[in-house]
């Protein structure tokens, strides 16, 4: 069975679409994409269709990661169809957990923020860089590259 995980995050044009964008190149680096099933999606829906935010792509591309998706909002049913669901700051964790207690016994997703993996970084929110200058962008990557790579060391020594 794929291991099914969702990267959630306000608007879906920034730090979700990055952390999908990081997951899956960690997934190809390692020869593990047959095994997962990875997805992103926003609490909010103002940017559905977007692709990611030219600037967080760019910051992306220059890591050599590119960021396929196009945002799309959070639906309920995603609370069971996916394993885990990893949100990228406080607000997001509770948006996540609420829809949670809506969707009721079938919402079987485990929810966790993304920075409870981190190893280098001792941060509990992955900043918003929507509002800010490039460096912002470059520091989403640093504690995405760094959280992605020991979630996906915890998931597959979990078998
Ligand atoms: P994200 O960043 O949640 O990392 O995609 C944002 C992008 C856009 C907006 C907020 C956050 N916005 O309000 O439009």
């Amino acid at each position: 069975m794929k291991k099914k995980i969702l990267f959630v995050c306000l608007g879906n044009i920034c730090r979700s679409p990055a952390a999908e964008g990081v997951f899956l190149d960690l997934l190809i680096k390692r020869g593990l994409a047959d095994q997962f099933v990875v997805d992103s999606a926003g609490t909010g829906g103002w940017h559905v269709g977007r692709p990611a935010d030219r600037r967080m792509q760019a910051a992306a591309n220059r890591r050599g990661i590119q960021l396929p998706s196009r945002a799309r909002q959070i639906r309920l049913d995603d609370l069971s169809d996916f394993d885990l669901i990893v949100t990228m700051d406080d607000a997001n964790l509770l948006d996540v957990q609420n829809l949670a207690h809506e969707t009721g016994s079938s919402a079987t997703a485990s929810i966790k923020p993304i920075l409870s993996f981190a190893k280098r970084f001792n941060y509990t929110e992955v900043p918003d860089p929507y509002y800010g200058g490039e460096s912002g962008f470059e520091h989403v990557l640093d504690l995405l590259e760094d959280s992605c790579s020991a979630l996906l060391d915890e998931l597959t020594v979990e078998g």
